[in-house]
Parts: C-alpha cells; sequence; structure tokens
C-alpha cells in the first residue's frame, strides 16, 4: 500500500513536470522552425528585391542604344556589309561559308542583331567593333536583306 501510494504520488507529481517539459521543448522547437523559415522567406524577399532594382535601373548598353538611335544609311552599309561581310555572307549576304541572310531581321531583334555584329559569340565569326553610326548602316543594310 505504502508502495503503491509511493508510485502514484511520484507519477502524479511527475507527470505535470514532464508534461509541460514536453509541452515547452515542443513549442520552442516549433517556434525556432517558424523563426527559421520566416528568416528563409525573408532571405529569399530581400534577393528576389535586389535583383529586381538591379534589373531595372541597369542602364541599357549605351553603345546599344546609340545605335538603334542612330537612322543608319543602308546604301552606306553595302558598302561596309561587301568589305568586311561578303566573303562569308556572300556578297547579297546570301550565304558562302557564313549563313544566308535573308530576311535574318525578321529571325532577329536589332539589337540581336548588334549583338551577333560586335560580341563574336558565334565563332568563326569574328567579333566586330564599329563605330556606332557604322553599326547603324550596317543594321539598315542587313534589315533590307
Ligand atoms: C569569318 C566569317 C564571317 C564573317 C567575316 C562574318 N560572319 Fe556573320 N556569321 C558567320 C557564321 C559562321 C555565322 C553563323 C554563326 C552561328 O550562329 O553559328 C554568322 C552569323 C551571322 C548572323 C546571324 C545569322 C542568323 O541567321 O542568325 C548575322 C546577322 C551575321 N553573321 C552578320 C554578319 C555581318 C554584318 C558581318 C560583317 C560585319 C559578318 N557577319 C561577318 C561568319 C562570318
Amino acid at each position: 500500500m505504502i508502495l503503491l501510494r509511493h508510485v502514484l504520488q511520484t507519477t502524479d507529481s511527475l507527470s505535470p513536470a514532464i508534461a509541460s517539459a514536453v509541452e515547452q521543448s515542443l513549442s520552442k522547437s516549433i517556434e525556432s522552425r517558424a523563426a527559421q523559415t520566416l528568416g528563409w522567406l525573408l532571405a529569399t524577399a530581400v534577393m528576389v528585391a535586389i535583383g529586381l532594382v538591379v534589373t531595372l535601373i541597369r542602364p541599357a548598353d549605351p553603345y546599344v542604344s546609340t545605335v538603334l538611335n542612330l537612322p543608319g544609311n543602308a546604301e552606306r552599309g553595302q558598302a561596309i556589309f561587301q568589305i568586311n561581310c561578303a566573303g562569308c555572307h556572300g556578297p547579297e549576304g546570301r550565304g558562302l561559308v557564313g549563313p544566308d541572310l535573308a530576311n535574318v531581321s525578321n529571325r532577329k531583334s536589332r539589337k540581336d542583331l548588334i549583338r551577333q555584329v560586335t560580341t563574336g559569340e558565334t565563332p568563326p565569326m569574328p567579333k566586330f567593333q564599329p563605330s556606332p553610326e557604322t553599326m547603324a548602316d550596317l543594321l539598315r543594310y542587313l534589315e533590307t536583306l
């Protein structure tokens, strides 16, 4: 009897203690999880915001915008093409080593055409560094092909 009472007493007195300990540690781990998740969310939001700001504020390539603002002259462009480009693209731009450029301006935006000529990203086509005026002339000519 004495023993049973003792056990009862101890379980009685122990169980609330254990329960509250378990409860506490549970709520603590939930809290820290929540804090962690919130932290990740915040970090992600900040990264997205920075990305957006950088994309929006980044000035357009000044060379490209200068070229795009020039009228360009297709005749001069043709002469430049004969000297620099016809060796690979043919005298009329109908293709030799390089591809046929017929309707190329329908396939590529003006920006992409400028990039194509100035970056050298698609060897063996070399990288050209025409002045903005020359590039504008070339662009006009390419648009006639
Ligand atoms: C050494 C040869 C070579 C010369 C010189 C050259 N190109 Fe090219 N060009 C190529 C080749 C090869 C490609 C195809 C690249 C690829 O996309 O794989 C190409 C692609 C292009 C394209 C894209 C065609 C398309 O269908 O998307 C354009 C536009 C172009 N060249 C314009 C020019 C102009 C303008 C010049 C002169 C300023 C020039 N190229 C000089 C070889 C040349």
